[in-house]
């Protein structure tokens, strides 16, 4: 089976910010992909744009260099590379006055998709939105995508929104979490609604609780002045968590079709619970030796900023009462490693008396790295000498069972195809985003009115002892980072 590859209509892709980091290493490779990959051909265009005066010819070359730094080395040859530089084009631009927009407009053609990227400073948001418009650049076709952060709490992203859509209509607008884009997060959703197998389950009576676990092994490094203002609350939890939290929990939509998808996710986030601050863990990593601390790569002696953060959640809705949903998430830890992993609860009897007791089943979701599913099971020890039981894995690596599907693609590859598609399903609404934030708010007001500073923990563990409490406390432990 090869995949399959459906070409989409062309387009010209405006993207502002191209210049920076995230285009070069990601927004980019990601095109390049798709368009080596037979996805769009030289009818489609690229239009990179950012304040620094540059050629297109410098652009291309600048191009070039990411590709060879960020590409997958096996597809950026010489000859790769060089038809798709083909479809740059390059104009300066400043977000803040009249200079440059003229420019934009001459490459534009009617009747090709239109999108504009923003990967930009939120700041930006509304003046490339207002020139956008007042300009007649961008129709009512057009479509916008922006990056996170979306706001770095409830007002802002109001303001963000009302920015946005003073121009544009809610359909027009992208809001991108890439984790929406990573394959086992669209697995989560074959695998609950696609088999009849789960969703029978998928409740509080056969579910004893989720642990939803994305770990990284990397500290905050080079980021640490955007970093210190988020923490780990704003920067992962109050959005890729809170999508994983949103597709595990989510009752059916009735179809797959954006707004069936988003209304269930919102209808997760306003059945959360407030959260309070006796479940919550949060740490800061202390420096090992020959490395920084966090509080060196923040640039802050005393920063009280979190780097790990892990909290009890509790869904109060018919489905999931009685059901916690344990989340965590954290720098520089053991290793990368994220999953979510739905623990069934105990068989009701133990019919092999003397034996340990037989566990739970555990569905493990893993999305990086190796991704795949698994199913933990108890079966019977092999070998003679009576019934002793013990746990097997039903494993499924993707890279194994599908060997003939290829490398997975990142993330930005789909979620930039489905721009071009027209297909919302992949991100974040309006509301949702308000949502998530009207939650998030008062849990992170919390940590500054406690007056409780995050626990230190050594890098390359598992994080801080209080995060184990949380789960001691309920007679509950995590899984091994990575195991
Ligand atoms: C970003 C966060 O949104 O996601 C980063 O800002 C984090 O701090 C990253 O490292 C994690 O993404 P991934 O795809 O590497 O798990």
């Amino acid at each position: 089976m090869v995949s399959r590859v459906i070409p989409v209509d062309h387009f010209d892709l405006v993207l502002f910010g191209a210049t920076g980091d995230l285009a070069r290493r990601k927004i980019l490779p990601s095109l390049f992909h798709r368009f080596i990959i037979g996805q769009f051909d030289d009818n489609s265009r690229v239009i990179g744009a950012s304040r620094s005066a540059m050629t297109q010819a410098e652009f291309r070359d600048l191009v070039s260099k990411a590709l060879k730094e960020f590409a997958h080395p096996e597809d950026a040859t010489p000859d790769n590379i060089a038809a798709f530089v083909d479809i740059l084009d390059y104009v300066a631009i400043d977000a803040k006055s009249e200079q440059g927009w003229a420019d934009l407009a001459k490459p534009l053609r009617d009747n090709v998709v239109r999108a504009f990227y923003l990967s930009v400073a939120p700041s930006l948001f509304a003046d490339i939105a207002g020139r956008l418009k007042s300009t007649g650049i961008a129709t009512n076709d057009s479509r916008v995508v922006v990056e996170k952060p979306f706001g770095h709490n409830l007002a802002s992203a109001q303001a963000l929104n009302a920015a946005l859509s003073a121009h544009f209509e809610e359909h027009q607008i992208y809001r991108i979490d890439h984790y929406l884009g990573k394959e086992t997060v669209q697995n989560l959703m074959a695998l609950r609604f696609a088999n009849s197998l789960f969703e029978p389950l998928w409740n509080s009576s056969q579910i004893d609780h989720v642990q939803i676990t994305v770990a990284e092994s990397i500290g905050v490094e080079g980021r640490g002045e955007y970093y210190d203002k988020s923490g780990a609350m704003r920067d992962m939890v109050q959005n890729h968590l809170m999508q994983l939290l949103c597709l595990t929990a989510m009752e059916p939509p009735a179809r797959f079709t954006p707004n069936s998808v988003r209304n269930e996710k919102l209808k997760v986030i306003e059945a959360l619970k407030p959260v309070t601050q006796d479940d919550i863990a949060r740490g800061q990593y202390r420096a090992r030796q020959g490395g920084d601390s966090y509080r060196e790569h923040a640039g802050d002696p005393s920063s009280t900023t979190e780097s790990f953060v892990a909290m009890k959640v509790e869904v109060a809705n018919w489905r999931w009462a009685g059901t916690p949903f344990y989340l965590r998430t954290g720098k520089c830890l053991r290793q990368r490693a994220s999953e979510i992993a739905v623990f069934f609860r105990n068989p009701p009897h133990n019919i092999f008396e003397g034996d340990a007791p037989a566990e739970g089943n555990c569905l493990v979701i893993r999305l990086q790295p190796d991704e795949g599913i698994t199913l933990h099971t108890t079966i019977k020890d092999p070998g003679p000498g009576g019934m002793r039981l013990t746990t097997a894995k039903l494993d499924m690596t993707f890279a194994d069972s599908l060997p003939e599907a290829g490398r997975p693609q990142d993330a930005y590859e789909r979620l930039i195809m489905d721009v071009i598609r027209g297909n919302q399903t992949l991100f974040m609404r309006g509301d949702e985003v308000e949502a998530a934030w009207a939650w998030a708010d008062p849990i992170i007001e919390g940590f500054s009115d406690n007056g409780k500073a995050p626990q230190p923990y050594d890098q390359g563990g598992s994080g801080p002892d209080d995060s184990l409490l949380l789960m001691h406390r309920d007679e509950r432990r995590w899984r091994d980072i990575g195991a």
